[in-house]
């Protein structure tokens, strides 16, 4: 394995081996930076370590850059950053550190180049570059991580309990590289999380999130759940996904492993979609089915309204994960609660209404909804994926022919809530709730044309039947 710097990162680390020498003080380059350029992965941040004091070497290589960068200096941390527009760099006096135990802050005491190596938390985040000018270039590697990282393996440098006893999070962060990287975790690495799972209960939430998401977005994100779900942390911050593991039988009745098959969904769709929102649909489209779950005699199980409780739920999972409460939100509610209509259209006579609904309902997020269905199926058995999947097709080819016809998408129907009032004298109230859908029911089943004029006269009709009376002013001639 070998390094290639890029011009731009030879000449910044020129730079800060000069300012080192001229402070007579060794730096490094270590951690994500060096681990990722020997993956050959992009990186947009730099970290150096230096022995001694890593604002003062930050104030000499700022001003040695044209024009002089600002630097940001985290006197608490012992840290300074400048921000260059196309890269960071992060500098950090070497440290030892201990941990209190009801606490991820550090106590930070100066420290060699050893020991900052032996506080990182994987053999593969603890590789140094040297930057001092006789040693430039050489690697530090003092826990093998770089055969660690040829064979692709994450192992804690110290005793693995140490490691995540210090800082909880590395169990997470052990989770997400495996899963980004595709690597494995050693044995006694893996094996001194569970024990320890609930110390995750000191991380804040959003720290939890941030490392959950990079997860979610990775190519594979199943490799991380079932790491999380073996592990016993998904235990302590998401049982709702949890409760979907296992089968229960009745009468030689069974069902589908949820929790396997949720995943199978969220690999799937993580095929088609980067979107993070519609990834977290696929992780959510099924949560309330333990909630839901009913045994029929002579049927077997069911789950009915597990769509509706699921999208109730979204808000309450959304704002315990500290997830965004707007339009992200209001989106993976969404495709919960439609997850099973496209689907369900391909079980009957698929009528132009139905279709026409589905295109009202889903708007702007159809084709989002339609990647979520397709993911959705997951049978073993290939002759029904297979009927499934061309049953699919065949509501995409109606839908597309009916919106050419009748143009449903972003379709706002003709009477306004404003229109409804006036025309009764009436103020806000359910009356024009009840209306309104009347018309938009009536349209959209095909028992009035989509114009005024009919909309108008439905308007009249259904107020009359709800004891409303017209007033002269805005009475429709
Ligand atoms: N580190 C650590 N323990 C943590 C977080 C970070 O030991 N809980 C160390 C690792 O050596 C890591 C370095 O600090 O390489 C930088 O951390 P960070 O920027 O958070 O992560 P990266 O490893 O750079 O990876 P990514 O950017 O993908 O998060």
């Amino acid at each position: 394995m070998t390094i290639d710097f890029t011009k731009r990162e030879q000449d910044l680390l020129h730079i800060v081996a000069q300012s080192a020498e001229s402070l007579h003080i060794e730096a490094f380059a270590v951690g994500g930076f060096v681990r990722d350029k020997l993956l050959k992965r992009n990186c947009k941040d730099i970290d150096i370590v230096c022995v001694g004091s890593g604002i003062e070497l930050a104030k000499k290589v700022a001003e040695t850059i044209q024009p002089k960068p600002h630097v940001a200096y985290f006197k608490n941390f012992g840290t300074a950053q400048i921000r260059l527009d196309d890269i960071e760099l992060e500098f950090v006096g070497a440290r030892k550190e201990s941990y209190r135990r009801d606490s991820r802050k550090p106590i930070v005491e100066d420290g060699t180049i050893e020991d900052d190596q032996n506080r990182r938390d994987f053999t593969i985040n603890a590789l140094a570059i040297h930057l001092s000018a006789k040693k430039f270039g050489t690697l530090v590697d003092p826990f093998n991580g770089l055969d660690d990282l040829k064979n692709g393996i994450i192992r804690t440098p110290l005793n693995p309990s140490i490691t995540f006893d210090d800082d909880p999070l590395r169990m997470l962060r052990a989770i997400r590289f495996a899963t980004q990287l595709n690597f494995k975790i050693e044995t006694n690495t893996f094996n001194a999380i569970e024990p320890l799972s609930n110390r995750l209960k000191i991380i804040s939430q959003e720290r939890i999130t941030d490392e959950l998401n990079k997860i979610i977005l990775s190519k594979k994100p199943s490799i991380g759940f079932k790491l999380l779900f073996n592990a016993k942390l998904l235990h302590v911050f998401f049982p709702e996904m949890v409760k979907l593991h296992g089968v229960a039988v009745q009468d030689n009745y069974g069902h589908k492993d949820n929790f396997y098959h949720t995943l199978k969904v969220l690999d799937n769709l993580s095929e088609k979609s980067n979107d993070l929102w519609l990834r977290w649909a696929a992780i959510l489209h099924d949560i309330a089915k333990p909630a839901t779950q009913r045994f029929e005699e002579g049927h077997g199980w069911t789950f009915h309204g597990h769509e509706v409780v699921g999208a109730r739920w979204v808000p309450k999972i959304f704002s315990r994960f500290k997830l965004p409460l707007d339009d992200k939100m209001k989106f993976v509610q969404k495709m919960v609660a439609l997850h099973l209509r496209p689907i369900s259209l391909t079980k009957e006579n698929i009528t132009d209404s139905a279709i026409r609904r589905i295109i009202f309902d889903a708007d702007d997020d159809l084709e989002s909804l339609l990647l979520l269905c397709e993911a959705d199926i997951t049978s073993k058995n290939e002759a029904k994926v297979k009927r499934y999947k061309e049953n699919l097709k065949l509501v995409l080819q109606r839908i597309k022919e009916v919106e050419e016809r009748d143009h449903i998408r972003n379709w706002q129907p003709p009477i306004s809530g404003d229109l409804i009032m006036s025309t009764f004298n009436i103020t806000p109230s359910k009356p024009v709730g009840i209306i309104k859908d009347a018309i938009k029911d009536a349209i959209l089943d095909g028992q009035i044309k989509n114009e005024f004029d009919a909309a108008y006269q439905l308007m009249l009709k259904k107020g009359m039947e709800l004891g409303l009376s017209t007033t002269n002013k805005s009475t429709h001639e």
